[in-house]
């Protein structure tokens, strides 16, 4: 019996959700690394071996020598995000393998995180905390931890897809005045917030919060350099929930360090994790959360099951609930 069972090899423990719906289907031998911490690339190479589908994490390099391990039984990819910058894309194609990923059921969760991170940064609430706990909280004092508001400013979002538009959709309601995107193509979408479709350099100079939330391509890779943030007010604060790589850290660091920008949070950073003696971290105006986004218990239990549907479709030759158009 289980000779006709296809080969699964997930690279992580993931929420039960998926695991259960794995087990119902009947059709799949699972071995998992079963560890709450990633997999080695040796454990990986070894435990795809032969198999027909790949549950994996956005922590996971899926390149060609992956798939070459994988060998030629391999039908389906199913990775427990919506960004897929981790996998070799071209590779993938070439061998007719599809891919299942977890848009949408991650959407409101990841809005609400950038917001939680743009207020925290702006409004400076770790550095107000560690003042409470060492002592430096002397006396309620007028210029004293003082921020910046969004009411009446100018909000720019570079990408203003299904992330970006509803982190847009929950700060109108703050009173902002002005919502400005830059992207590829200008979002019909986009009348709902009010948003004007602009050039990045505009973007860049006018707003007074920046909002990266658009997808690590070749094009958005290192896209915040020295000259971005030169373009940026000084009051301005830059907050990125995208991927790390879309940023220069250095620049990052120099912009941020000789006050040519006012702060930066980010969620997301290169290396993951960020060592800690890296220079961000020594810097009072930046706040930097470990990839936390779409970590709500429901939101993960949900891109856990999705995550297992797309695996089956994929295994079986039908529809998977969110296929990635490759
Ligand atoms: P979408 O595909 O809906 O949105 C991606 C956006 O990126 C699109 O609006 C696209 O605009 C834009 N984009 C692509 N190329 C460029 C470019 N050159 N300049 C500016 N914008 C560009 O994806 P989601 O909104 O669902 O997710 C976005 C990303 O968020 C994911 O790829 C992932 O990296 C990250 N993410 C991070 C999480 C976290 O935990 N921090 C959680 C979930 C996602 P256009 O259509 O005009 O090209
Ligand atoms: C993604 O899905 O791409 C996030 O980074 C994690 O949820």
């Amino acid at each position: 019996m289980s000779g006709k069972l296809m080969k699964v090899f997930i690279t992580r423990r993931i929420p039960q959700e998926g695991m259960k719906i794995l087990s119902a289907a009947g059709v799949c031998e699972v071995s998992q690394w079963d560890s709450d911490e990633p997999v080695p690339r040796a454990e990986l190479l070894k435990g795809i071996q032969g198999a027909h589908g790949l549950l994996c994490l956005l922590s996971d390099k899926v390149d060609a020598e992956v798939l070459e391990a994988a060998g030629p039984n391999l039908k389906v990819i199913s990775t427990l995000s919506v960004g897929f910058d981790h996998l070799a894309i071209d590779e993938i194609k070439k061998r007719g393998i599809r891919v299942g990923y977890t848009p949408d059921v991650l959407t409101d969760a990841t809005a609400e995180l950038t917001v939680a991170l743009l207020l925290a940064t702006a409004r400076r609430l770790p550095e107000g905390v560690e003042e409470v706990k060492n002592g430096g909280w002397s006396s309620w004092k007028p210029l004293w931890l003082c921020g910046y508001g969004l009411s009446g400013s100018t909000v720019g979002i570079i990408g203003l897809g299904r992330i970006g538009m509803a982190i847009a959709q929950r700060l109108m309601p703050f009173g902002v005045k002005r919502l400005l995107y830059s992207g590829r193509t200008a979002k019909p979408h986009a009348a709902e917030v009010n948003g004007e479709f602009v050039p990045l350099d505009t973007l860049v100079s006018e707003s007074d919060f920046i909002v990266v939330s658009c997808s690590l391509t070749p094009e958005t890779q290192g896209m915040c350099d020295k000259s971005f943030f030169s373009k940026m007010k000084p009051t301005a604060v830059f907050i990125n929930t995208s991927r790390g790589a879309v940023v220069n850290q250095e620049h990052l660091y120099e912009a941020l360090s000789s006050g040519q920008i006012a702060a930066a949070g980010l969620d997301v950073t290169t290396p993951e994790p960020l060592p800690t003696n890296h220079r961000l971290l020594t810097l009072k105006n930046c706040v930097v959360l470990p990839h936390i986004g779409s970590a709500t218990y429901s939101t993960r239990g949900v891109m856990s099951a999705l995550a297992a549907r797309n695996l089956l479709g994929g295994l079986q030759g039908t529809d998977m609930p969110s296929e990635l158009t490759l």
